[in-house]
């Protein structure tokens, strides 16, 4: 048997977006195109939720608050959400759990829709005004903000592959996303940190673990580090005297370069989740390595997988740790886990299939069922440690 043990104060917890699991959101721009109902009832049934973190020995948690129910109409501010988000806030404090709160996850309100949403110049106008209202608001019950959730993802998805709203194929919408992006993180950074409060604010970056398709072809490692610079780096290059820390994203490791019909390359090889993305958790630890360069603390805001049937999970959390652990050992300032998610829930435009959850949820009636593998990580974070046996 052998302990690895994570450093003091490590924070162990789950992530979840607003859209996703909130449910009766009405008034985004995803609202129409992928409704999500009543998704988990979160938003009503979030003490019981939060009673089941504690329970699962989860000392933090990170979620989204949703702009369209805070500002349903460009500049009117609904008081009632206001005061709903001060329970949900006050509730995690009263449990002592650590508060991570991300501003865009993904969801505009529709009327920042209608004006071209993030493509246009205003957004970063009415995106600080938004930021600034609810760090007024809540500054004493959070401790860390997170300004986007992955940015080129949400870019290029939006902007270039057309799969989310608003389904555009056009890259100077998605230069365009992406500068705005880039503004308003910094500008939300400096009004922020012009306060004496307690907190820090940072990024959520995907990040993957891009390989050459074939090792020996030059074209293919040059592509691979192309890559690497663009999707891993560049986003960080332009904020990183704008962060107190990284948020990083992992799932699964790119294989990029040319593939010939007759070429004998290394296919990706192992374990795949439901939904075909492969499980490669030795990824997590190239990719923290290469985030060490920055200099600042690292929270991992999201790693998880498809797994329905709960049989692949146990084994990914503890291999995932396990690589964390290494890259911790070897310099990396790793200072926290979250795992995705905390719950089944609405998976974007692939809707409620794909369970992602360490909770199962029936949609029918609602019920949470703690999944087995639910109980393997809260042994994890109650240990503060990861105890490997040898089977
Ligand atoms: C990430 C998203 C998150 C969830 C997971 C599976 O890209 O941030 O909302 O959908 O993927």
């Amino acid at each position: 048997m052998k302990k690895l043990k994570f450093p003091k104060d490590f924070l162990w917890g789950t992530a979840t977006s607003a859209y996703q699991v909130e449910g009766g959101i009405g008034n985004s721009d995803w609202s129409k195109v992928y409704p999500a109902g009543l998704a988990c009832n979160h938003y009503n049934l979030y003490e019981k939720d939060f009673d089941l973190i504690k329970k699962l020995n989860q000392n933090a948690y990170r979620f989204s608050i949703e702009w369209s129910r805070i500002e349903p109409e460009e500049g009117k501010f609904d008081k009632r959400e206001i005061e709903h988000y001060r329970r949900y806030l006050q509730s995690l404090k009263a449990r002592k759990i650590t508060t991570i709160v991300t501003l865009h996850h993904f969801t505009n309100p529709l009327w920042l829709a209608k004006i071209g949403g993030w493509a246009n110049k205003k957004v970063v106008f009415y995106f600080s005004r938004f930021a600034n209202r609810v760090f007024d608001e809540y500054k004493d019950l959070v401790d860390f903000w997170i300004t986007i959730n992955e940015p080129l993802i949400y870019g290029s998805i939006s902007y270039l592959e057309r799969r989310w709203p608003p389904k555009k194929r056009n890259p100077i919408l998605f230069l365009k996303t992406l500068r705005n992006q880039i503004t308003c993180h910094k500008k939300i950074y400096e009004i922020f940190h012009k306060s004496k409060n307690n907190f820090q604010i940072g990024i959520v970056k995907h990040n993957s673990y891009f390989e050459p398709f074939n090792s020996k072809s030059p074209l293919d490692r040059f592509n691979a580090k192309v890559y690497r610079y663009f999707w891993n780096e560049y986003f960080l290059n332009r904020i990183k005297n704008h962060l107190d820390f990284v948020g990083l994203n992992y799932y699964s490791r790119d294989k990029v370069g040319i593939k010939f019909p007759f070429q004998k390359g290394s296919e990706n090889e192992g374990k795949w989740s439901d939904i075909g993305w492969e499980i490669y958790p030795e990824g997590i630890y190239h990719v923290l390595k290469g985030l060490k360069k920055y200099n600042l603390p690292i929270y991992i805001t999201e790693n998880g997988l498809a797994d329905a049937k709960d049989k692949l999970r146990k084994d990914f959390i503890k291999n995932h740790l396990y690589w964390v652990h290494k890259a911790i050992e070897e310099g990396v300032d790793v200072k926290g886990y979250f795992h995705w998610s905390l719950m089944d829930n609405f998976e974007w435009e692939k809707g409620f299939d794909p369970r992602f959850g360490l909770i199962e949820i029936d949609y029918k009636t609602l019920e949470r069922k703690i999944r087995p593998s639910a109980l393997f990580y809260a042994k994890i974070c109650k240990e503060n440690a990861l105890i490997l046996c040898r089977d």
